[in-house]
């Protein structure tokens, strides 16, 4: 199967072809999952007349596409029809607001609404007929006033959305407010600004649980939850995320994260590769928040054309915020375990400094692996002064094969018989004046023989218990996607490979340790993954 489409994935979201950028809209309604995506239907590159492609689940990992939902051909939206979100009202009526590109090019805001409530797979939808809803407001620009986020219910009763814009290098999220979805009046002191980072796109803005993985639907507002704001910066290219206070009982209705924005590489983000645009939704099924996000091609346009698509979106996650409050965990949705097949695993073996071990009995172009190793003595960790590094840098100048003393150790995955490719995806430990710290990497430096697909590093350092004895990390392996999970879903780094070699039944997976300690892997379990079922219904 794909034997001439070797980087098409098996178990990641797709549409039958051409272009998907940013996931819009996700939702639950009547037992079906509801997935929508920014689509060119004409071609495998940005278009001219975007659309929101639609496919329905009810397990979010088996989907079956359905024809487009929303497409261009209304006065607010006549020129595409970009990112939005769904909110559930009372009554359980699922309403959707999106930008549209109107005539003159300006982005406005538009309402649709399922045309039969009745039908759960929600085929059709129709148009506010005095759409749009939302014009730009005189302190923002035109062009750069989009991506409605899911609305919320305040304690008066108003429902309120926030939309992405920017005004000079201000980036910023303006806070709307309704008392009937439709007539909505803007707030004129802005809900979150950050100076000199450009266009803030696609805010999400929710609460979650202080004490529970569990989640919490958007509008509840009280003392057993806090608030999350997250933003995608065109400029970076990067979604950050800000855990603070809703502050709503004042004329200056906003959010005040705990940290301020700095830019610097110690911002929280959701993932540390290739990830971006994403959203959350609340699963009120099995109460759950649920995130998406794009992960866009790294190779060429010429490519994306001659395979006739581009674009994934992650495995969808389950997060919560950590115990610690501090930060956002996440892990794959549990339904994603029905795909596992064939189970191999290996315990208590010793990694000495400098050895590999070959996972065997697996498919390893398809495959979802978890390793718990134990860590040597953490007072022999090579010292590093945090303040001075930057860990992109470090990950690339330290790649995976040079020696450390804990670590470099973790997964070589994607990886050929003789290991002239592979992507490295690892960990290594560092003792600072008054902490331990772990670098995590995801290295794509040799991911592929081919000289023009990019091969940036990926790399984040993240602070750990003195007294840790164990870390573990969780890889999906898809064909052209890597996915790892470190530290029990405290870090993320998504990455896009394009082996040439490492294909099919000539992909390998090891183990590896360059550190001078050795590390042991205390269980590890790996599964090959079967290939998700992706049917169409009435594509046009
Ligand atoms: C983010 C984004 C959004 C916009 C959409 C257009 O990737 O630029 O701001 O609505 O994509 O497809």
């Amino acid at each position: 199967i794909n034997n001439d489409q070797p980087y098409r994935t098996w178990y990641h979201f797709q549409p039958p072809k051409n272009w998907m950028n940013d996931p819009n809209g996700p939702m639950y309604y009547k037992g079906v999952y509801h997935f929508f995506y920014q689509h060119n239907p004409d071609g495998a590159t940005f278009g001219k007349k975007m659309v929101w492609g639609h496919s329905i689940s009810y397990d979010l990992i088996n989907w079956t596409h359905l024809k487009h939902a929303i497409r261009p051909d209304s006065i607010g939206d006549i020129n595409s029809c970009f990112s939005g979100s769904a909110t559930i009202l009372p009554g359980e009526k699922p309403v959707i607001l999106y930008t549209g590109i109107d005539g003159k090019k300006h982005q406005v805001q538009n309402l649709a609404f399922p045309k039969n409530l009745l039908d759960p797979f929600l085929r059709e939808w129709e148009k506010h007929p005095q759409n749009p809803v939302m014009t730009p407001p005189s302190e923002v620009e035109e062009d750069n006033f989009r991506d409605p986020s899911t609305a919320w219910q305040g304690k008066d009763g108003k429902w309120r959305v926030v939309i992405g814009a920017q005004n000079g290098d201000e980036g910023k999220a303006i806070l709307y407010k309704s008392d009937d979805f439709f007539d909505w009046k803007v707030d004129p002191n802005p809900f979150f600004a950050t100076d000199g980072t450009g266009v803030c796109e696609c805010p999400d803005f929710f609460p979650v649980y202080v004490n529970s993985t569990n989640g919490v639907d958007t509008s509840v507002e009280n003392s057993s939850v806090r608030h999350v704001f997250k933003i995608s910066y065109l400029r970076r290219h990067h979604d950050y995320y800000f855990i603070g206070s809703y502050v709503s009982d004042s004329d200056k209705e906003k959010f005040v994260p705990d940290v301020k924005y700095t830019g610097s590489w110690k911002e929280l983000r959701f993932d540390y590769g290739n990830f971006y645009a994403s959203k959350s939704f609340f699963d009120y099924a099995k109460n759950r928040r649920i995130l998406w996000g794009w992960v866009e091609e790294n190779d060429s346009r010429q490519d994306s054309i001659e395979r006739g698509w581009a674009g994934l979106q992650t495995i969808p996650r389950k997060f919560w915020l950590d115990k610690d409050g501090k930060q956002l965990m996440q892990w794959p949705i549990e339904e994603l375990e029905k795909l596992r097949d064939n189970q191999i695993n290996i315990t208590g073996e010793t990694l000495l400094g400098g050895s590999t071990l070959e996972v065997q009995g697996i498919t390893a172009s398809q495959a979802d692996v978890e390793v718990l190793f134990e860590l040597p003595d953490l007072q022999n960790a090579e010292l590093i002064d945090p303040s001075e590094v930057d860990p992109q840098i470090l990950c690339s100048e330290q790649y995976a094969s040079r020696n450390g003393i804990i670590g470099p150790f973790g997964l070589l995955a994607l990886a050929s018989k003789d290991q002239t490719e592979k992507t490295a995806i690892f960990f290594r430990i560092y003792r600072t004046l008054d902490k331990y710290v772990c670098l995590m990497c995801s290295d794509q430096s040799r991911s592929s023989l081919r000289q023009e697909t990019e091969k940036t590093t990926y790399a984040t350092i993240f602070d750990i218990d003195p007294n840790l004895k164990t870390i573990s990390l969780r890889t999906l392996i898809d064909r052209s996607i890597i996915e790892s999970f470190g530290d029990g879903g405290k870090v993320c780094i998504t990455s896009r490979v394009y082996p040439s070699l490492a294909i099919e039944k000539d992909a390998h997976l090891y183990v590896f340790n360059n550190g001078s300690q050795s590390v042991v892997i205390s269980k590890l379990n790996a599964w090959s993954m079967k290939q998700a079922e992706f049917g169409m219904e009435n594509i046009i």
